[in-house]
């Protein structure tokens, strides 16, 4: 294998690190000629279990992974490092706002995580009982999930830029008494008040909440009937908890996602098949080991940020960093100087910031030592052939592969990408599905389409890290499972095309859902909030192409009759998203229309309004009831 030499468009990973990585070619071959289910083995045995399991899978349906078995998250996450003496080293580093940075070895995170493990348990917390944890990226955000995990409790992390209405709903759509929050944070330099959001939302919700806040303003305790974090810990200094043994499938933790409803859609990990699944995907895509310092740039509020900044480099004993801020603050290279502080070995960040990297210049990256990188990856949406050269250039010295992984929340853990030590990088397209994934390409009917033709990307074999809510195969709006011709088939909602290496290539959603910034939204979800908005008929939410965020968010807002499309009604539109799910989803445009294109029985066709938007040819209008809509509103949009 030549070093990182080009063939066919292929990039070959260089033969130093293909020697030296995780799982080599010779593994790869044994793992898929394992096949699956069996090769799965090697995930789970890369963690510690209180009792064996029996079986890699149960043998009806392969809904539950692992059976028989017992274990703990957060004993494999920081007790066993601390029993194999590694305690000194560094399990988490956080950098803040400006030039404040906090580390925890993992003696350290096993002292604040049994102390904040018992003040859970003092406050009433039981196995099962759902914790909500509503904290910006500040080290009490992971160490809060390892207490809920060390006592059997799920955790349900709200991202911080949700609005109190949106954390209200998620509180009580999980029956969640118990809520971590903290009195604020900075963004930008600039001080919000995260505990006004956290008052609001308990206001809402139907039953007592207890609070936990942590101080992280250094402003005086805001009033109020709650516990601060720090009185918690102290009162528990020295307490050790015993880690709760669980069972496979019981739960780790909630995560709320966006889908094709107008409600979020609640997604369930337990705690066996997750747990193994992020490992093995960090040994083996993220080519992580105990030596490795790794940097998952993605919030800990998303699915991302449970796996790959928490969870996988956790178990696997590595250093996890963790920065509160954003990469232009207060400079371009802010991200850069983390990487050289931190001698960063494994960086994976989106490709909506790497096409803003690209775009502020390579003279940021230049500014710094970046040689301590060995390994890049991106994730949350397709990576333009430009923007992944550029990254590999700038970032990576030219010398790092670059994993393209996909992967959602609903999976768990990465299921699609190339493994950095052994397969040929393609620019622009994901690699094959990992060993024990199996993906196809399916028509509408779940038909296989042909190498080369586009259709919509399902899975056909379930795999370890997979939601529960999946593997029941209870109903979660338009996403589903379903069989055809005797093979079990989960519709992913994506668009790809395989080629005839079998690498897959992504075309975006084929639902309504969202890519913002590599941020999963839901257009159903941002329309029942601007329906709801007094002066408004109708809304259709669409997706405008855009350089940097892959997607900006336009709405198509129909007045009532007798409301003028106005300024105080626009402002009216984006209040009213941002207070039902927060400032990420308020529409970058808002169009107002005298009505929306119809079909015949009165559906709106987004499908017309998003070529719209685009400036996109539309092709046949004459299945709409009111064709003549669609050159008023190219005309609107011209103006
Ligand atoms: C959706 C899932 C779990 C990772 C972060 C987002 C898109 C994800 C890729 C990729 C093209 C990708 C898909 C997917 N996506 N990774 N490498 N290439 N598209 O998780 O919020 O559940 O979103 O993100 O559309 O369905 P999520």
């Amino acid at each position: 294998m030549a070093d990182g030499s080009e063939k066919r468009g292929g990039v070959d990973p260089p033969s130093s690190f293909a020697e030296g990585a995780n799982v080599t070619a010779s593994d790869c071959e044994s793992l898929r000629a394992a096949g699956w289910p069996a090769c799965w083995e090697r995930a789970a045995e890369l963690l510690d279990w209180d009792r064996p399991f029996d079986a890699v899978v149960d043998d009806d349906g392969a809904t539950c992974w692992f059976p028989g078995g017992r274990l703990n998250a957060s004993y494999n996450c920081v007790d066993r490092h601390v029993a194999a003496g590694r305690g000194d080293e560094v399990a988490l580093v956080w950098e803040g706002k400006l030039d404040e940075t906090r580390t925890y070895t993992y003696r350290e995170l096993y002292d604040e995580v049994n102390a904040f493990a018992a003040g859970l348990r003092d406050l009433g917390v039981g196995e099962d009982d759902v914790v909500t944890v509503y904290l910006p990226m500040v080290p009490e955000l992971p160490i809060a999930m390892l207490a809920c995990a060390r006592i059997g409790a799920p955790h349900s992390v709200v991202f911080a830029g949700f609005s109190a209405d949106a954390l209200a709903t998620r509180m009580e759509g999980a029956d969640s008494e118990y809520l971590v929050t903290c009195d604020g944070y900075y963004r930008r330099g600039t001080a919000l008040d995260l505990k006004r959001m956290a008052d609001n939302a308990c206001l809402s919700v139907e039953y007592p909440v207890e609070q936990v806040v942590v101080n992280r303003l250094d402003a005086e305790s805001p009033a109020g009937d709650y516990h601060r974090y720090s009185d918690v810990v102290e009162a528990n200094e020295g307490t050790e908890v015993e880690p709760v043994a669980r069972d496979v499938d019981d739960l780790l933790f909630l995560i709320y996602t966006s889908g094709t409803t107008g409600e979020p859609t609640l997604v369930r990990h337990v705690t066996g098949g997750y747990l193994a699944h992020v490992a093995w995907t960090s040994h083996a895509v993220f080519d992580l080991g105990p030596d490795d310092v790794h940097w998952c740039s993605a919030d800990v509020g998303w699915i991302t940020g449970h796996s790959y900044a928490v969870y996988g480099p956790l178990a696997l004993g590595a250093t996890t960093v963790l920065y509160e801020g954003t990469p232009d603050h207060p400079e371009k290279d802010r991200l850069w100087r983390v990487i050289e502080r931190n001698e960063v070995n494994v960086f994976y960040t989106a490709p909506t910031s790497v096409r803003a990297f690209m775009k502020w210049g390579s003279e940021y990256p230049e500014r710094h030592d970046l040689s301590s990188l060995r390994l890049l990856g991106t994730v949350g949406e397709p990576i333009d052939e430009t923007a992944w050269r550029w990254y590999r250039e700038h970032v990576g010295g030219g010398e790092c592969p670059v994993v393209d992984t996909w992967w959602q929340t609903e999976t768990g853990g990465v299921v699609l990408s190339t493994l950095p030590g052994v397969d040929s990088m393609r620019p622009g397209a994901v690699g094959r599905s990992l060993p024990g994934v199996e993906a196809a390409v399916v028509d509408q009917m779940g038909k296989r389409v042909e190498a080369g033709q586009s259709g919509e990307l399902v899975l056909t074999r379930p795999w370890p890290g997979m939601a529960q809510s999946l593997c029941e195969g209870t109903d979660w709006g338009a996403r589903r499972t379903r069989t055809v011709d005797g093979e079990w088939q989960y519709d992913t909602g994506d668009k790809a095309v395989r080629d005839d290496e079998g690498y897959f290539h992504l075309r975006g959603r084929a639902d309504d859902v969202l890519n913002v910034s590599g941020r999963r939204l839901s257009s159903t979800e941002i329309e029942s909030a601007i329906i709801g908005v007094r002066g408004v008929a109708e809304a259709a939410v669409v997706g405008r192409a855009d350089a940097i965020k892959g997607s900006e968010i336009h709405a198509f807002v129909s007045p009532a009759s007798n409301v003028a499309g106005d300024e105080a009604l626009r402002a009216r539109v984006r209040e009213a998203v941002e207070s039902a799910i927060g400032a990420i989803a308020v529409p970058d445009t808002v169009t107002f229309a005298p009505s929306l294109p119809k079909t015949r029985s009165g559906k709106v066709v987004r499908r017309y309004l998003e070529a719209i938007a685009n400036g996109e040819d539309l092709g046949d209008t004459s299945a709409l009831r009111n064709p003549e809509i669609v050159g008023e509103l190219e005309s609107l949009l011209d103006e």
